[in-house]
């Protein structure tokens, strides 16, 4: 048995680890050969593959990126690439695709599974909004950076008088905003999922102020939007599965509170690829390779067109038509624990 194996999509720490995983048990206890593709389904349809063995993916565990690359490729969106994917599967006589990403790639997973081609899919992003999964690997890690940007905020801002924003990803969904904003001890807290009111926030930060509290710590997702109005974008255009680039919902906001809070002083701050490079922290290294085990597990048993999934403190698997077309937002209970917190 061949199986091969990419990652799609932004990167996020702990793919080496999955990666890892798979070969390590594909070769180990299945006697299986395997075979990494460049940089997402790009490689696919172009045929780029390179070799991973137990020699190559050694010392890889606490590495971020992806050593096989990655990259925003839709296959639906050039001229035969679904066709060419399955001419390049069956050419290098791949038996399985172990797909390591999120909504978008496991989205091309999915329709290339109905047309044949026998995948297993791990779910990855740093933004936990894939549907299904209780975590997705890398989350908690972006978190950790968030928390610790956020600590570090905080004695800056207090020193200075500052109301200090600090915009973290999140496109569609709070998650890295909100556990961060709760961990770190934000004052404020701006998620896509619920439209903020400059009025408002101004309010907590007054609200502060009568405290005797003159500084201020905001955390707004990037995908955050007034309400009435639509997300903040850094350039026009969109990518193959069009996403707009998102990014200045932070500078937004603090030009708009000096406007109406009365003698505030801001300051932003975009945390943007600094939460996705580096090392995984310990919790999603355990829980990349635990899907990675299980990815590899499902291909032997022949249990195609699914995903690995968190469910609890379990490792299951869904079929990936649970997943496609679905996000998983933010748990409103969670972020109204953390408005106890807000001014
Ligand atoms: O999808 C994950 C994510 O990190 C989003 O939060 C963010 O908007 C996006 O990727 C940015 O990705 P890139 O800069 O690589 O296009």
């Amino acid at each position: 048995m061949k199986v091969a194996i990419l990652s799609g999509g932004g990167d996020a720490p702990g793919i080496n680890a999955v990666i890892r995983a798979v070969v390590r048990k594909a070769i180990q206890e299945y006697d299986y050969e395997t075979v990494g593709v460049r940089d997402g389904w790009r490689g696919l349809i172009e045929g780029e593959f390179i070799p991973l063995d137990l020699k190559t993916t050694s010392g890889m565990l606490p590495r971020g990126g992806s050593i096989l690359g990655t990259s925003r490729t839709n296959p639906f969106k050039h001229e035969g690439g679904p066709q060419r994917i399955l001419q390049q599967v069956e050419k290098q006589a791949i038996d399985a695709v172990v797909v390591i990403g999120g909504d978008d790639t496991q989205g091309v997973a999915y329709k290339l599974s109905e047309m044949g081609l026998p995948s297993v899919g791990v779910p990855k992003t740093i933004d936990n909004d894939l549907a299904g999964t209780d975590y997705t690997f890398g989350f908690h890690t972006a978190v950790s950076i968030a928390c610790e940007a956020l600590d570090r905020l905080h004695t800056t801002a207090e020193a200075h008088h500052r109301v200090i924003i600090l915009e973290v990803m999140g496109r569609k969904t709070g998650w890295i905003a909100l556990w961060a904003g709760l961990a770190g001890g934000a004052d404020i807290i701006l998620i896509p999922e619920i439209p903020f009111d400059v009025g408002e926030v101004c309010g907590y930060i007054e609200q502060r102020q009568r405290r005797g509290r003159n500084f201020s710590l905001v955390v707004a997702a990037e995908g955050a939007k007034p309400k009435g109005g639509t997300e903040i974008v850094y350039s026009t255009g969109v990518d193959e599965f069009g996403h707009a680039k998102l990014g200045g919902v932070g500078y937004y906001l603090g030009k708009e509170i000096e406007k109406k809070c009365q003698n505030i002083e801001t300051r932003v701050v975009v945390l943007g690829h600094l939460q996705r490079g580096g090392s995984p922290v310990a919790f999603d290294r355990v829980l990349a390779i635990r899907f990675g085990i299980a990815a590899i597990d499902l291909v032997h048993e022949g249990k195609f067109g699914r995903m690995v999934v968190l469910k609890g403190n379990v490792i299951t698997s869904i079929p990936l038509k649970e997943v496609v077309g679905r996000r998983k937002t933010v748990n409103l209970k969670l972020y109204k624990i953390a408005r106890v917190f807000f001014g």
